[in-house]
């Protein structure tokens, strides 16, 4: 029989709301036309920072933001975005598109935008092209309250009180386009830079270190062993871990819509892939931290197609449809599910690139006007009620979806209760042709009222687009039936539900 066990009045860990975070780079049109138009801009903006946009990502309470990079992070010079922006140098941005860099938005502007958001700032700093003593002068501009060159600086750019900034991430990719290191050399650079990042005043900084992609528990094996320093401290709080869907085939031919099954079945199945993977470098940090207090930081994840055609192949511009709604659908259960574990995630990327929450208008010259909000920003929106509340377990059993000869689970799914005690389910019927119908059982908890909201789409590749914005997004749901042997809930085809029980 398929049925689903939610267990209401047990749960122990905190789903950090910092696993619904946000990265983004400077890369392609995500910082410019993206979240930045400039403050000579028709399109409406705050400072030069578009409003749509930050009124888009408030409404799914958008946690943190990481910038900013990426690779980009590892060749930026972060006093070359600070001051008079008609005297900023340019550079060439060399791993995305090799276009000119005019550094218009830099340290200023994205903790503005970051206010303007109400989330916490991610700052990425640069260890391959970098040196210790410019990263730790960056932190000292930023949070520096006393009379310091780096603080008097800070004033003399306009802003007199400190900002306060909790997330540091030490390089990025330090594998590869972060310099290319072994994690036997990274490891010892970590130390050295980490070693000078100051905690002035009131500030903790939550150090992260350049942690593995994928499968690589070498290099987590290696960080995790020699992270403490001679007093028994841990020298970081967190370790990154970057996984694309489909990513490791870069040279993947895998486009975002116009797809058939074939195509589907695989996206879906890579995705799933993190709960392995988190698994997996979850048990070597257990080995060193059996207390779980380095938090593993999925600060790069979502899907990586080929590239629209007409675009800057640098510019990782792709559609986005009803199938990584399933992804993200997929990736946020998992994440709640290791919620001991992952303190904090973040999607790539925010605008315009990758798995976007948010796609700018193309037809319009600067690359700003309209916005549309894609179906994986409507996920994001729908799992906001997952955010700080207190995991729940939950059992599902329910037939597979299987195609040409293999086979997933058809069903992900999540729950919570908040502070309320309101108790959320979120789940995902991976199967695009057929629907599900479960029995619901409910421990702990009478579930008298059940209400909830759907996402779905006529095709698999459905998507929305600037002439229709509206294909995808969610709308009520009605399957949740009251019958006298209890709750039944049937999950349409190729869906995304999130219920709210009380
Ligand atoms: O998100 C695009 C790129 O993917 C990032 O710059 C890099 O960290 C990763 O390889």
């Amino acid at each position: 029989m398929n049925r689903i066990v939610i267990n209401a009045d047990l749960g122990q860990h905190t789903i950090s709301r910092h696993i619904y975070g946000h990265f983004s780079e400077h890369l392609g049109n995500c910082i410019y036309g993206g979240f930045w138009v400039g403050e000579e801009s028709s399109t409406s903006n705050t400072r030069g920072i578009r409003n749509d946009v930050v009124q888009a990502l408030r409404t799914t309470n958008i946690p943190n933001l990481r910038w900013p990079g990426g690779c980009f992070a590892d060749e930026y010079h972060w006093q070359d975005g600070i001051g008079p922006r008609d005297k900023r140098p340019s550079m060439v941005n060399t791993h995305w598109g090799g276009v000119t860099e005019n550094n218009q938005f830099g340290t200023h502007e994205f903790l503005d935008l970051c206010e303007q958001l109400a989330c916490e700032p991610y700052i990425c700093g640069n260890v391959g092209s970098g040196t210790v003593h410019e990263m730790q002068q960056w932190v000292e501009y930023i949070t520096f309250d006393g009379q310091s060159p780096m603080a008097d600086l800070r004033r003399q750019n306009g802003r007199e009180q400190p900002w306060r900034l909790k997330y540091w991430g030490v390089g990025n990719e330090n594998w590869g386009c972060g310099g290319n290191m072994s994690a036997e050399y990274y490891i010892n650079e970590y130390r050295r830079y980490a070693t000078y990042l100051r905690d002035f005043g009131e500030n903790r900084l939550y150090k992260i270190a350049g942690g593995p992609h994928d499968g690589d528990t070498h290099w987590t094996e290696v960080l995790m062993s020699q992270l403490k320093n001679q007093g028994n401290r841990w020298l970081a709080a967190g370790l990154s871990l970057h996984y694309y869907t489909l990513g490791a085939a870069w040279q993947n031919k895998l486009t975002a819509t116009g797809f058939g099954e074939d195509q589907w079945f695989p996206v879906l199945r890579d995705a799933l892939r993190m709960d392995e993977l988190l698994t997996r470098h979850s048990t070597v940090m257990d080995k060193y931290d059996p207390e779980q207090e380095i938090g593993l930081i999925v600060d790069e994840w979502g899907t990586w197609y080929q590239v629209e055609a007409d675009t800057n192949p640098g510019f990782l511009y792709q559609q986005n449809s009803l199938r990584d709604a399933l992804v993200a659908a997929i990736h946020l259960n998992v994440f709640n599910q290791h919620c001991d574990r992952v303190h904090m995630a973040n999607i790539a990327q925010t605008i315009n690139v990758l798995q976007a929450m948010i796609l700018t208008d193309p037809a319009s010259a600067d690359g700003a006007g309209r916005i549309l909000l894609t179906p994986t920003y409507h996920v994001f929106e729908m799992y906001k009620v997952h955010q700080d509340a207190t995991l729940l377990p939950l059992d599902i059993q329910c037939p597979e979806y299987s195609f040409g000869g293999s086979s997933l689970p058809g069903v992900s799914g999540s729950a919570s209760r908040n502070a309320d005690g309101v108790v959320h389910v979120t789940l995902a019927n991976l199967n695009p042709n057929q629907p599900v119908e479960m029995a619901c059982e409910l421990r702990g908890l009478a579930g008298k009222q059940i209400t909830g909201r759907v996402l779905t789409g006529p095709t698999m590749d459905a998507h929305n687009s600037f002439d229709q914005p509206d294909e995808v997004r969610p709308v009520s749901f009605n399957g949740a039936i009251h019958t006298e042997a209890g709750i039944t809930l049937k999950l349409p085809p190729k869906s995304v539900v999130v219920l709210a029980i009380v």
